[in-house]
């Protein structure tokens, strides 16, 4: 290899990728299956090295589902669907060797190549398949303790329409929604689909016509938008399952300034699909004029209200919106988190999964979940509570001449007046917290009146002290 070569070679937790021309570029690389030869996309295969932290979590998830699984029940069947360079299946399958066999797809020859030769680079094996061999191959030579994958040059569509999986990850240039039901269709029972979505714009509500066209959902400008997302896609992806008569709970979301990504449990059954639809997707209320949002009742404008109490006098007329379908169920399983955390941590800062600045997502993601999540793996679904959605940030309470307190400060408060309440990764300014916007706004008053008075009391009796020495 050459010394200009080697200066085309990134190693990220522990897997090497050599880099191609305008590696990072998408739209040298969207096209590659209009043009059979790779030729125009700069050849080689995308990679974002600033998406190592999706990266990260997702090899964590697959190594949680790992963990759960009984060994005896033998390897988990994986899919890579949007392989590119092919780094994320292959941080799998260095990692987790035996214990799971990986399918790569892309359907970009180029990318093919490349993620081929990324293969050759790390020792690992890879046998190029079409859809109808992946069972038999999977079977034969990728779960013992050799070091291949199999490689697929194909839509992806068509390979999940064709065969089962354990884990499937989508990473696709924009919406994977023309993606999602195809995943779901054999994916196993008690399965995970993990989504990565770079669609900000429209699921954070800039492109409500795009968001409505992808997700069929109605979206705006709203100051949680990461969580609306989350909960936008969730509600899509369930949407998704019902038609497979499949449910869906989900065990994460993570939101992080470049995508969100959404980790899913699938459960088979019609009546369970309905269960799923009936109790946990639905329609919110949102308040334009203080952001308070709850699930919506009527599902029609002025039927609904936040709660606020603002659409009930004149100026607020109309400040009611309802957006959706949205999630509206849990967001986490602390436990699977957990687990994930260990593998995020785990491993020694040389091959680590996560970058140090990335840790500071997963410290939120783990408080965050833990405060509110149900604590078990079960499959049951079981009606989860509406609250706490959303979260609050002082900083939005409009309270002049007040001084706010510390978030820690803040949690403190609201738990001990009753209140489910933490940090949340979705904004590290805010809290999430079970309190409305009107009660939070009274907690802060309270709490500085008291403040004040505790102040002035304290000085008053240093002043009485000190005329009595006098
Ligand atoms: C965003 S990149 C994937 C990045 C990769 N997951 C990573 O972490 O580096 C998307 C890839 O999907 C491929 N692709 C796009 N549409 C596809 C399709 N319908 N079927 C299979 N591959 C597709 C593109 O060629 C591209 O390599
Ligand atoms: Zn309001």
């Amino acid at each position: 290899m050459s010394a200009n070569d080697s200066k085309k070679i990134i190693t990220e937790a522990g897997v090497r990728i050599r880099l191609a021309t305008n590696y990072d570029s998408p739209s040298g690389h969207a096209r590659g299956a209009d043009d059979e030869a790779g030729a125009g996309n700069g050849g080689g295969a995308f990679f974002n090295p600033k998406m190592r932290c999706n990266r990260a979590f997702v090899c964590a998830s697959l190594a949680a589902l790992v963990e759960s699984r009984d060994p005896v029940s033998g390897p988990i069947d994986c899919l890579d669907g949007f392989s590119a360079s092919g780094a994320m299946a292959l941080q799998w399958k260095t990692r987790l060797v035996s214990k799971i066999r990986v399918l790569a797809v892309d359907r970009c020859p180029s990318a093919m190549s490349a993620l081929e030769a990324n293969c050759e680079l790390n020792g690992v094996h890879w046998r190029r398949v079409r859809p109808h061999e992946v069972a038999e191959q999977f079977s034969t030579d990728c779960g013992s303790g050799k070091l291949k994958i199999l490689t697929a040059l194909e839509q992806v569509n068509s390979v999940m329409e064709t065969c089962p999986f354990d884990f499937i990850h989508l990473d696709p240039f924009g919406s994977p929604a023309g993606n999602i039901e195809s995943a779901l269709r054999h994916l196993r029972n008690g399965g995970l689909l993990s989504v990565t979505c770079t669609d900000l714009a429209s699921l954070l509500g800039q492109q409500p016509r795009v968001a409505m066209r992808n997700y069929g959902a109605v979206l705006m400008r709203v100051r949680c938008a990461p969580e609306l997302g989350a909960r936008t896609l969730l509600a899509f992806v369930a949407a998704c399952a019902a038609r497979c008569n499949k449910a869906i709970r989900p065990v994460y979301c993570l939101s992080a300034p470049r995508f969100l990504l959404a980790c899913v449990r699938v459960e088979r059954g019609a009546r369970r699909a309905d269960d799923c639809l009936a109790r946990s997707v639905g329609r919110l209320a949102h308040c334009r004029v203080c952001q308070q949002q709850r699930p919506a009742t009527s599902g029609s404008i002025g039927g609904d209200n936040a709660g606020c109490g603002c659409g009930d006098d004149a100026e607020g007329g109309g400040a009611v919106a309802v957006l959706g379908p949205v999630w509206l169920g849990d967001l986490f399983e602390s436990d699977f988190i957990n687990r994930m955390a260990r593998h995020l941590l785990g491993s020694a800062e040389s091959d680590s999964l996560l970058a140090s600045e990335d840790k500071i997502l997963l410290k939120m993601l783990l408080e965050e979940s833990q405060c509110l999540s149900r604590s078990t793996d079960s499959l049951e679904v079981s009606m989860p509570p509406f609250q706490p959605m959303f979260y609050i940030s002082p900083k939005w309470l409009r309270l002049s001449g007040v001084d706010l307190p510390r978030l820690e400060q803040l949690i403190e408060i609201l738990r001990s007046s009753g209140h489910a309440a933490s940090r949340t990764h979705f904004d590290l300014t805010a809290v999430r917290t079970s309190a409305s916007i009107q009660a939070c706004r009274d907690l802060i008053l309270q709490h500085s009146t008291a403040a004040i008075l505790n102040h002035n009391n304290t000085t008053d009796a240093a002043s009485l002290t000190s005329s009595m020495d006098s």
